[in-house]
């Protein structure tokens, strides 16, 4: 596996590859778990090449959030995804990221879907995330990008992205892994104490709950959700949101709709954690 930190490095390598197939990228901000690396897997299936980047992006954190806390395990990455037969990783430093000053830099937004759920608790997180990405899409050029489906308000923001600015990426959502409890994984689980770990999977068990009710005709939205924030607020954890949207376009949904999307954050001790379930009835 090729390790390089410059762009000019970078587009050696890729514009080399893409002459003779095709490639296939998964950004990352490090501490990989088993749910990174099925990115990676699903990204080898689908290409001939592979390139993954890390980078934490200071732009997507707020104030007050764990932008300086931010597990940084890049040794340990780094042999994790030489095991996945990755091709390239890379991992610029910030001043390659970022040149200007934050006020100077050249931003993205998505509007609409950036503003509501994670974005409307996150001020500006979602500009952060596209402008990463859009900038590391046009570093590394690949024509498949592979997202969690775990930060599916993310996966959207960066679908209607690439579509709106006519992008030539695909964009691919990969399943959610989840530890044998339940709980998805995420580099955030680390912030959690034993008896935090042992609460965490509820966030999970109440989205099943709402999903096997919708899948069973019960169109009480705002009951279904409002009895399951209160258990998981009687579980120890802190509800942000916990809402049923329609997985178009996280637009409320009208009674008798198919396709839903049950979406939750919840604040565990140190840990914000995130969790969705989709629905087709
Ligand atoms: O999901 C993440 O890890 C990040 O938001 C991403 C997509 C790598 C952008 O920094």
């Amino acid at each position: 596996m090729i390790t390089v930190s410059d762009v000019r490095e970078l587009r050696s390598h890729v514009d080399a590859w893409r002459r003779g197939g095709n490639v296939a990228f998964v950004p990352t901000m490090g501490n990989l778990h088993a749910g990174h690396l099925s990115l990676a897997q699903a990204a080898r299936q689908m290409a001939d090449r592979v390139v993954v980047s890390i980078f934490v992006n200071p732009l997507q954190f707020g104030v007050g959030e764990d932008f300086d806390n931010y597990p940084r395990t890049f040794e340990h990455d780094r042999e994790m995804l030489q095991g996945e037969g990755v091709d390239l990783l890379f991992s610029p430093p910030v001043e390659i990221m970022y040149p200007k000053p934050k006020a100077e830099q050249t931003k993205v937004e998505v509007p609409g879907i950036s503003g509501v759920l994670c974005g409307a608790s996150r001020p500006g997180h979602f500009v952060g995330v596209a402008t990463v990405v859009c900038k590391l899409f046009n570093m590394v050029q690949p024509d498949i990008a592979l997202f969690g489906k775990k930060d599916f308000q993310q996966l959207m923001v960066i679908r209607r992205m690439v579509e709106d600015l006519a992008m030539p990426v695909q964009v691919r959502g990969i399943d959610t892994m989840r530890e044998p409890d339940g709980l998805a994984m995420s580099s955030r689980n680390g912030y959690l104490n034993e008896q935090e770990r042992t609460i965490a999977p509820a966030l999970y068990r109440v989205l099943q709950n709402i999903g096997d009710a919708l899948q069973g005709g019960n169109d009480d939205y705002a009951g279904l959700t409002m009895a399951a924030t209160k258990e998981l607020n009687q579980a120890g954890l802190q509800t942000d949101y916990l809402v049923i949207r329609r997985a178009e376009d996280l637009v409320e949904p009208a009674a008798g709709e198919s396709r839903l999307v049950v979406l939750a954050a919840a604040y565990l001790g140190r840990a914000r954690l995130i969790d969705n379930i989709e629905v087709q009835r």
